[in-house]
């Protein structure tokens, strides 16, 4: 499939300019999007065929059971303070979902999948920005929770959690940059 210039320079923006997202909108951004987006994660690559992602849709009661466990973990960690700054922040969050990869007794399988399931949330991703939604990658303390684990219903023994990922209608776009090309170009005879 081979595009217009035009075409390609639309591609390179919208993997340019998509960027993680901090601070939302309010209103909730419902499922549609992000639904369509899952369809096409699924077509990411993924050695052997296995398929080892899975998506979990948050809604609003499990949402709040999140947040709950969110501002306990960091209550525990750092105090009432911390745990209150965190329940105003975690609470402006107008929507999650969870992708996890299914556990592999072969440690290589185990690399690849999660390596699979990397390329299908980069694919959601791209599609939600398209689509004027911004997402965040998360990887905190609370994915790594056993009661995280209870509350979306993830059994621990068969998944692990790729990301806790939060979504919505951006109110601000950060900057970011990268290094030069120059920089991580290696080139061989
Ligand atoms: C595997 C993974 C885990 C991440 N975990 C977090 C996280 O826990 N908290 C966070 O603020 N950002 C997290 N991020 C987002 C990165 O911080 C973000 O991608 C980086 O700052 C570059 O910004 P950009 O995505 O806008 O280019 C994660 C990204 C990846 C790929």
């Amino acid at each position: 499939m081979r595009d217009s210039p035009e075409g390609l320079a639309h591609l390179a923006e919208l993997i340019r300019s998509r960027r993680s997202i901090d601070l939302f909108e309010p209103e909730p951004p419902g499922t549609e999007r992000l639904l369509e987006a899952i369809e096409l994660a699924r077509w990411a690559p993924n050695h052997r065929l296995t398929e080892p992602w899975r998506f979990y849709v948050i809604g609003e009661r499990t949402a709040a059971a999140i947040v709950d466990l969110a501002v306990e973990v960091e209550r525990a960690a750092k105090g009432d303070a911390a745990a209150e700054a965190r329940r105003r922040r975690w609470g402006a969050i107008p929507a999650f979902f969870v992708v996890t990869c299914m556990r592999s007794d072969d440690p290589l399988r185990e690399r690849e999948d999660y390596a699979a399931c990397c390329c299908a949330v980069q694919n959601l991703m791209l599609y939600m920005w398209k689509s004027g939604l911004g997402v965040k990658w998360t990887t905190g303390a609370v994915t790594r929770e056993p009661r995280f684990f209870e509350i979306v219903g993830i059994d621990a023994d068969a998944e692990s959690v790729v990301g806790l990922f939060w979504y919505g209608r951006p109110r601000v776009v950060p900057t970011q940059k990268r290094r030069d090309v120059g920089e991580i170009v290696v080139e061989r005879p």
